[in-house]
C-alpha cells in the first residue's frame, strides 16, 4: 500500500516534515510512505492554468493519483491553512480534462505540528473542509495535533516525545485500515 505524504511547509527545518518522517517510521508493515514537498508550485491563477499544467503540479498530481492514500503534514498560519498548502490543494483540485482529480474518492488523512498550544487544530479543520469540497474521503479520527513542537523534536528533527510518537503510530495504523476499507 502506497501513501503519498505531502508536507505543507516550505521551511527547511519544518516540524511538519519531521512529523511526516516520524509517521513514515511508524507506518505499519506493508505501507510505503513517500514524503514530498510543494516546492516550485506557482501561485494558482486560472489564466496560468490555461497555459498548461506547471511541471511541479503535474509531478505531484501523478504521484497523488498513483498513491492509495494521501497524508498531509499541515502547518498553521494565522489560525488557518498555510497559504502554500492551500495553493497546492487548489492546483490538485483541478480536473485538467480528466474525469478525476487526485482527491476524488481517495482516502486522505492529516496531522500537524505548530508552536502554539493549538497544534494546528484550526488549520486542520479548514483543510478537512477544503478536502470535502475536493471529494476526498478524509479519515475522521484519530487526529494528531502536535502543540509546542519546539519541545517535541530535537535539533535533528527527530520526534522525541513518546506520547506524540504513539499518537502518530495510532493514526498510521488507522489510516492503513481506512484505506483498506475504502478499497473494499
Ligand atoms: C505562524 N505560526 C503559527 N502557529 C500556530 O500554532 N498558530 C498560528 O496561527 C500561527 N501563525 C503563524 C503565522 C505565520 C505567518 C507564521 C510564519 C507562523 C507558527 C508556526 O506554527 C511555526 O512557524 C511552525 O514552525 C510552522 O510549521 P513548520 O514550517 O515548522 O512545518
Amino acid at each position: 500500500m502506497k501513501v503519498l505524504a505531502i508536507c505543507g511547509s516550505l521551511r527547511k527545518g519544518s516540524y511538519n516534515r519531521s512529523l511526516l518522517r516520524a509517521a513514515a517510521g511508524a507506518a505499519p508493515a506493508g505501507m510505503e510512505v513517500e514524503i514530498v514537498g510543494i516546492e516550485g508550485i506557482p501561485v494558482f491563477s486560472e489564466d496560468l492554468e490555461k497555459e498548461g499544467m506547471p511541471e511541479a503540479v503535474a509531478a505531484l498530481r501523478l504521484k497523488g493519483k498513483a498513491a492509495d492514500g494521501i497524508l498531509f503534514g499541515c502547518p498553521e498560519y494565522n489560525y488557518g491553512i498555510a497559504g502554500p498548502l492551500k495553493n497546492a490543494v487548489d492546483w490538485l483540485s483541478r480536473a485538467h480534462g480528466e474525469p478525476k482529480t487526485p482527491f476524488v474518492g481517495r482516502p486522505v488523512a492529516m496531522m500537524g505540528a505548530s508552536l502554539s498550544m493549538m497544534g494546528t487544530a484550526r488549520a486542520q479543520l479548514q483543510l478537512r473542509q477544503t478536502l470535502q469540497a475536493c471529494g476526498a474521503l478524509t479519515m475522521p479520527t484519530p487526529e494528531v495535533y502536535v502543540m509546542r513542537a519546539q519541545d517535541k523534536f530535537d535539533a535533528e528533527g527527530q520526534l522525541t516525545d513518546k506520547p506524540t510518537h504513539d499518537a502518530v503510530a495510532r493514526l498510521m495504523t488507522a489510516f492503513d485500515a481506512w484505506i483498506a476499507k475504502l478499497k473494499g
